[in-house]
């Protein structure tokens, strides 16, 4: 029987996902390359270590160490640009809702993210008190496709995997949820994510009770 939602944050519940892109891509363009929206598919939900890595290999980069730290956290800076524009006004359709419903009918719930500004925007957002637990980028060791976020996160909670919906908009995050145990539903197309159970395009196109009643 499910017991818990286990969140992504950027791409589920906010409209960050579009930003990391902006960044990274102001990022490759500084290198003199750039990405496409397809290539972007492979960055999201992996973390920032990892998806330097890959715009590096797809812009024929080298650099030394001190110049990836530096690139990082130039990104990070132009991501915060972006991100200081946000307010609780700006969750994706329907997501803020179902969130207030499914703590309503007593789900637990977890943010499972690859963000180490997660609860910087959770904040932003005003939905902190909605998360009995928060696992992000300062937690785990293991970026997705690895599961150890949301395996904390269910841990967290007290329980099994088996008990624990993901909600994820990444193809990393999806092969995280699965190998990890969990149901999960994917907000995007089966084209773009495959492998999920279900698949919306916002949370506001299901509610807590429908997903409790199919998975
Ligand atoms: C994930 C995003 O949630 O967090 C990725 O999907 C991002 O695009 C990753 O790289 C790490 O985020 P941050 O905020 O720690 O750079
Ligand atoms: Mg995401």
């Amino acid at each position: 029987m499910i017991k818990g939602f286990l969140f992504d944050l950027d791409g589920v519940i906010v409209d960050t996902a579009v930003f990391h892109f902006q960044a990274w891509r102001r990022i490759a363009q500084k290198l003199g390359g750039d990405f496409s929206k397809a290539q972007n598919e492979q960055l999201k939900g992996v973390s920032r270590v990892d998806s330097l890595t890959k715009i590096l290999e797809w812009t024929g980069t080298t650099v030394t160490e001190e110049e990836f730290k530096a690139l990082m956290e130039l990104k990070n800076e132009w991501y915060l640009e972006l991100v200081t524009r946000l307010s609780d006004k700006d969750g994706l359709p329907g997501a803020v809702d179902f969130l207030h419903h499914a703590k309503a009918r007593g789900i637990a719930i977890a943010l499972g993210s690859a963000s180490k500004n997660a609860v910087l925007i959770l904040d932003k957002m005003n939905l902190l008190p909605l998360f009995d637990t928060i696992i992000d980028g300062n937690n785990v060791v293991n970026g997705k496709p690895h599961p150890e976020v949301f395996l904390k996160g269910a841990e967290a909670l007290g329980l099994s995997p088996a008990e624990c919906i993901v909600f994820e908009d990444s193809i990393a995050g999806v092969q995280a949820a699965k190998s990890g145990g969990m149901s999960c539903v994917g907000i995007g197309t089966p084209e773009v994510l495959g492998g999920a159970d279900l698949y919306f395009n916002a949370l506001g196109e299901t509610s807590p009770e429908e997903l409790l009643r199919a998975l």
